[in-house]
This record gives C-alpha cells, sequence and structure tokens, in this order.
C-alpha cells in the first residue's frame, strides 16, 4: 500500500507520476517539521470526519471503528514520542494517513473520502489559532489579575505622572497599574472577538467545491466545538483572515506589553529606582559587578517586533492570493506559532515580573513632589478660589515656577509673599493643594486617580475577574 520510497510517484497521491519528487522539490515543499504542531488538531478533525462519514452511511461502521482504533493508537504513538514523523509524507495530514495505513490496511484508505487536504488543514489551523486565542486571553486575565493585585496594594502610593516623559500631575502607583488593566482588558476582549468570528467549520468543504457525498456539516462542525459550518466552500479554504486577525490582536497586545516593558525597564534604573525586581528577574553582567539588568523586560520589548513581524509575514503572504487554495499558504503556520510563542512566553514573564516588582515607595513619592509637578494644582486653585479664568491661572502659576526655579526650590517652599507678589488674593490655603497628596486626593473625578478612584477601579476588575 503505502511506499515511502517514492519508486513508482508518491505513495499517497502518485497514481499519474512515474518518478519520484526531486531532493529539493521535497526540501522547498515538506512542512511536517513545523505542522507536526498540528497533530492533535489533525486528529480530532480525521475523527470528527470518520463518525461523521460512517453516521451517513457513507464508509461502513467496521471501517470506521478500525479507523477510530488507528487514530487512538497514531495519537498514543504521538503522545509518546513514537510515532514516525516521516519527510517523505510531507505534512501532517498525509503522515497520519500513511502511518494509519501501516496500521489498518484498506480501511485507512476510506477516510479521506469528501474530504481533500485542502479543508484538512484549513480545518486544523483554525482549531489551533482558536485554542491560541483562548490561550491567550487566560493569560491576559492572569496578568490582570496580578496588576490588579499590586494595584489595591498601592491606590495611595504617590509618583510623578509623565506626559512627553517630564513630570506632569503626580498620579498614584496603583492608578498607573490600573491603566495597563484597562488595555489588557481590551486586547481579551480583541481575541474574543477573533474567536467569536472564527468559529464556523470548513470541513467538508474540500478541495474547493464542496462534495458530491451526502455528508453531515452540521454534525462535524458540532463534533469540533464550532457553532456552525462555513457558507461557502471556495472562503472556507482560502481564508487565513482569522489568523490575521489574530495576529493583529496579538500584535496590539504585544504592544502593550512592549510599553509596561519600557517602563520597568525605565523604573529599575537607578536614576528611576521607583521599582526593584528581585534576582528572579534580574540578570547580571559578566564585566560590571553593579548591574542588575531587567533582560526579561527587555525580550518582553523586543518580542513585539517579532509578532508584528509575523502579522506583516502572513499578510504579505495572503495579499494578491487568486481563490481558492495555494500552496503559499502553507507559509502561514511558522509566522503563526512563532508569534503565539512569543506573546505566551511574554505574557507569563510580564505576569511573573508583575508579581515580584516592589515598589519603591519614598523614592517615588519624592520624584512625585519635584519637578513642580502640582502647578496645575495651583492653577486650579486660582480659578475655584478667586474666579480667575484658567488662562490667567496658568499665567500666574507659571511664575510661580519660574520664582521657584530662580530661588531653586519647590512650589510649596515659597513664602507666601513671593506667591502674593504674582497675585496678592493668594492666601496660606493654597498650601493645602500644593503637596503631592492633596493633588492626587483632589483628582476625583470618574477615572481619575484619586485613590478612592482607584480604590473603585480595583474592586469592579476584582469583581469582572472573579
Ligand atoms: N501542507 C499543506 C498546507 O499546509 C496542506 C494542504 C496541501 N494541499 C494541497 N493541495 N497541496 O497548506
Amino acid at each position: 500500500m503505502v511506499d515511502d520510497t517514492g519508486k513508482a510517484g508518491h505513495s499517497l497521491w502518485g497514481g499519474r507520476f512515474s518518478a519520484k519528487p526531486a531532493d529539493l522539490m521535497q526540501a522547498i515543499n515538506v512542512s511536517i517539521g513545523f505542522d507536526k504542531r498540528l497533530s492533535s488538531e489533525d486528529l480530532a478533525g480525521s475523527r470528527a470526519h470518520a463518525a461523521m462519514l460512517a453516521a451517513a452511511g457513507i464508509i461502513p461502521a467496521a471501517d470506521e471503528a478500525a479507523i477510530q482504533g488507528g487514530l487512538d493508537t497514531i495519537d498514543g504513538e504521538i503522545s509518546a514520542g513514537t510515532f514516525p514523523f516521516r519527510d517523505a509524507f510531507e505534512d501532517i495530514h498525509m503522515n497520519v494517513e500513511a502511518r494509519l495505513s501501516e496500521l489498518i490496511g484498506p480501511a485507512s484508505g476510506r477516510l479521506h473520502t469528501a474530504r481533500s487536504r485542502n479543508d484538512q488543514v484549513a480545518l486544523d489551523f483554525r482549531l489551533w489559532v482558536r485554542a491560541a486565542c483562548d490561550r491567550t486571553e487566560a493569560q491576559l486575565r492572569g496578568l490582570q489579575a496580578a496588576l490588579v493585585e499590586k494595584a489595591d496594594r498601592h491606590a495611595g502610593t504617590l509618583m510623578p505622572g509623565f506626559t512627553h516623559l517630564q513630570s506632569a500631575q503626580p498620579v498614584t502607583f496603583g492608578h498607573h497599574l490600573m491603566a495597563y488593566v484597562e488595555m489588557f482588558g481590551r486586547d481579551a476582549s480583541r481575541f474574543q472577538d477573533a474567536r467569536a468570528r472564527m468559529n464556523e467549520c470548513p470541513l467538508g468543504a474540500a478541495a474547493l467545491a464542496g462534495t458530491s457525498f451526502p455528508i453531515d456539516r452540521v454534525a462535524t462542525a458540532r463534533a469540533l466545538g464550532f457553532d456552525r459550518p462555513t457558507a461557502n466552500s471556495l472562503d472556507s479554504v482560502s481564508a487565513r483572515d482569522y489568523a490575521q486577525e489574530a495576529l493583529s490582536a496579538a500584535t496590539i497586545c504585544a504592544t502593550h506589553l512592549s510599553r509596561l516593558a519600557e517602563e520597568i525597564v525605565l523604573w529599575t534604573t537607578s536614576q528611576f529606582g521607583f521599582v526593584k525586581l528581585s534576582d528572579a528577574y534580574t540578570t547580571g553582567s559578566s564585566i560590571m559587578p553593579q548591574k542588575r539588568n531587567a533582560d526579561a523586560a527587555e525580550l518582553v520589548r523586543a518580542k513585539a517586533s517579532r509578532i508584528l513581524g509575523s502579522l506583516v509575514s502572513l499578510s504579505g503572504v495572503m495579499k494578491g492570493l487568486p481563490l481558492a487554495y495555494g500552496k503559499d499558504m502553507q507559509e502561514d503556520k511558522v509566522p503563526t506559532f512563532e508569534a503565539f510563542d512569543a506573546l505566551g512566553l511574554s505574557l507569563a514573564a510580564m505576569t511573573g515580573m508583575i508579581d515580584d516588582l516592589a515598589a519603591q515607595e519614598a523614592a517615588m513619592a519624592a520624584a512625585a513632589g519635584s519637578g513642580h509637578a502640582t502647578a496645575t494644582d495651583l492653577a486650579d486653585w486660582l480659578v475655584r478660589t478667586l474666579g480667575m479664568p484658567f488662562r490667567e491661572a496658568h499665567h500666574v502659576a507659571g511664575s510661580a515656577v519660574k520664582r521657584a526655579d530662580e530661588l531653586d526650590c519647590g512650589l510649596a517652599d515659597l513664602a507666601i509673599a513671593d506667591l502674593q507678589r504674582l497675585e496678592p488674593r493668594i492666601t496660606m490655603d493654597i498650601y493645602a493643594v500644593l503637596t503631592p497628596e492633596a493633588s492626587v486626593a483632589s483628582r476625583d473625578s470618574y477615572g481619575g486617580t484619586a485613590p478612592v478612584r482607584v480604590r473603585e477601579q480595583v474592586s469592579r476588575w476584582k469583581d469582572l475577574l472573579k
């Protein structure tokens, strides 16, 4: 039956061939090296397909039983690492079928009735991407939980808020961390959206046009956890937009991770000194003994680029491809596998770092009070207390900053006489708003940095993540 010497052409499609492929043909064509990662999806698809074929009376029940038994054996061999993956059989689909033939003989030949590798790979890959989306979503929820936990502890911990990486207004560390909880929440919902759209079963599209056999596509769709079968056979074998969409979601998520990673890199420098990572998440230098590098954060930052590269790579493969299947599409897998491997590792490392990091509250608070970060509070006080138009108040506050710079002190250190020289109606009350504590407490608008608002969001997310 099966002959991998290729003497009479390829054993699985060699009917009209009389010579085996050139070595280079095989080298460029072979995909088993990477699509072996679709093994469990391929087996699941074959099990569902065989069961449906028997139920519909397309193949004899006894052959179906033999096929299921053979697939179980193959499953066991793959788990045990003893399955013979062979380049001669090109891809996972033909490797499984060839092995099935060795195990159960002629009955194996009935499995491919009403099926093509085109709908087979479309199914396997869709199942893989769907599982990757689910895994990623679960990891995102774990990361969010770690962030919420830290934010809860630091709902009142002062730190400088930045724009342009210049000290802008004081915020709390909890508020800053909760910003990422929002981002990762949107990322998780993007994976949910992508999953819902991709959850249609392409099996039964066969090569491209459907099949003349009386198959039951609803049954296979249901058996494989899909909402329904896909509605157009050409689209079924041509579509890879679900993978593009998952990679888009992955790219956006990786972008968010890279921003947090960059902040961890900055915060752990001795210049910032806002957080410390333990030895578990730090590496040393082989030459500079003082070094403690946040390598994991740097790598998360860099992996975002590779994940974006995967999206660009797959989009490039798909661009301009005529319907229906083209072998180009075999190149969908490596970038997608790589991207989700990198994303999975990044999410795990980031969750580990968030759990691990220790906020250096004194350094953060000192920085929160520097850089005249309460200048806006001074202006707001003039507006609120004296009824001054904001533009005018901004001008007065700017003059106060200038005076403080001349005297090399902070705004809160200016004498009342200095302030009154700029605006005679200023009273001692103003000092109450010039501390970072007062500043953050006052920003209690919905979604603001006031500790009460941060705690409100922490408890909302704790409920959502339950
Ligand atoms: N290894 C192929 C892929 O990954 C499977 C489909 C091959 N189909 C075909 N008609 N040659 O896309």
